[in-house]
């Protein structure tokens, strides 16, 4: 029995989905304990590509998937996604699928405060996928979200949408907004509930009789540490914690979760959306990691901003998750380089830093200091062997191990699920 969580180290695509499928194979159980469908997880399996959002990666293997209560959830995105998903093949029954019957709900008010609340920020807006994902944590902290099981209790429903709409539709006058209708969105709610409560149940108790049943686990992050939003780039983060200790209390399986952490990161560094990037490339090395690595985001299109490796900001993610390997992914990309650089510290008025600062000017002032190694300007694509890398290959995957402190796991070549270097198998270790 092996409890596996991955998460992004850097700021979210670095590639979770693929990892997360190789690895669902040998889970038993596959769970998601924070954010909602603003996650974008592409997975290629046998030619078919998965578009997902908010359901786990083990539902396109079968696996039983939870979502957890640490979750947002939309139900008409789910219902959506579910119908998408079930197009190309894949079973969704109440059998494989189970959410948290204590999850918030993102419901469109959510979604229209997002995208109002980005459109008046003009220059200072966070770069968010108007998902409604932020209003609907806040309502959540805030005591006044609607929650998932809360559709199965028909009479206590209009005192909870009076109370929220109390604060929504004071904010709405205030933003010169049409105002919500409470017995619409009542009607609203109980036509999606036939959708959505299936699924759900106190997933706290399943997982722990699946813990006790012998089972194993594979916790999948979305988005990145560099989103976290106590040890992101905040403001500029998303509205969840997605450090690793997040699968503990966004799931209720606490702290026996946990037998190994990965930490997903690219070859390389990419960034959707406002807010620093001390090492971007705005020059034609970024458009071409751009173009050779695809990188337009999975849920929005947006291009991505691209730039160099920066081990200083890993470091951080991967002390505060307690990342044990990296997974490493896209080598294959940077294979037409003549030279590739790695941020090792940073340079703030006259001084060094090895760690990143806190505020906000002086995230945006620093300078990286690069170290630079010689590119390897062959192909890598689809290599599954160490030893058949190229040898400044080699050397660029030794010296990212040296600088942040941990072992890589797992290389990536390619798209394909099977194009995977294994260096040191989770599973075996644990
Ligand atoms: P929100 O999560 O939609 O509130 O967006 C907040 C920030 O997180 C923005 O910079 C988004 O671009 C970023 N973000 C949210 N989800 C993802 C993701 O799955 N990948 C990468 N960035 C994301």
């Amino acid at each position: 029995m092996t409890n596996i969580v991955i998460i992004g180290a850097q700021w979210g695509d670095e590639g979770k989905g693929k990892i997360v499928d190789w690895m669902s194979e040998k889970a038993d159980v596959v769970v998601r304990f924070q954010g909602g469908h603003n996650a974008g997880h592409t997975l290629v399996v046998d030619g078919t590509t998965y578009k997902l959002s908010l359901l786990p990666s083990g539902i396109v293997r079968g696996k039983l998937s939870v979502v957890g209560n640490g979750v947002v959830v939309d139900p008409w995105a789910l219902k959506d996604e579910m119908k998408r998903i079930s197009d190309l093949g894949v079973k969704i029954t109440p059998e494989v699928l189970r959410i948290a019957e204590n999850a918030a709900l993102i419901l469109p008010l959510h979604r229209e405060l997002d995208q109002m609340r980005e459109a008046a920020a003009g220059k200072g807006k966070i770069g968010t996928t108007g998902r409604g994902i932020g209003p609907a944590y806040e309502d959540k902290v805030a005591r006044r979200a609607i929650r998932v099981g809360d559709l199965a209790e028909r009479e206590s429903l209009p005192g909870k949408i009076e109370r929220l709409l109390a604060h929504h539709n004071a904010l709405r006058k205030g933003m010169g907004e049409a105002l919500v209708d409470g017995e619409a969105l009542y009607r609203q709610l109980i036509e999606i509930s036939e959708v959505i409560l299936p699924f759900a149940e106190p997933v706290w108790k399943t997982l722990d009789e699946q813990y006790k049943a012998g089972k194993s686990f594979l916790f999948e992050g979305a988005q990145g540490s560099m989103l976290d939003n106590d040890y992101g780039t905040y403001p500029f983060v998303t509205s969840s914690n997605t450090i690793a200790g997040q699968a503990a209390v966004g799931s209720g399986m606490g702290m026996k979760a946990v037998d190994h952490v990965i930490g997903v990161v690219k070859a390389y560094t990419t960034r959707v959306g406002s807010g620093p990037f001390p090492t971007e490339l705005f020059d034609e090395t970024g458009d071409l990691i751009r173009s050779e690595g695809h990188e337009f985001g999975t849920v929005t299109g947006r291009p991505r901003r691209t730039g160099w490796f920066d081990a200083v900001l890993v470091r951080q993610a991967i002390t505060v998750s307690g990342v044990h390997g990296l997974a490493v992914m896209k080598l294959d990309v940077l294979d037409k380089l003549d030279e590739l650089k790695i941020c090792v510290g940073y340079e703030h008025k006259g001084k060094r830093l090895d760690t990143y600062p806190m505020g906000l000017n002086a995230q945006a002032e620093v300078k990286p200091v690069y170290e630079t190694l010689p590119g390897w300007k062959s192909s890598t694509f689809g290599i599954r062997d160490f030893a058949r890398l190229p040898e400044n290959a080699k050397k660029y995957i030794r010296r990212l191990e040296e600088l942040v402190g941990v072992p890589v796991d797992v290389i990536s070549t390619s798209p394909e699920r099977e194009d995977v270097i294994i260096i040191r198998d989770p599973y075996a270790k644990a």
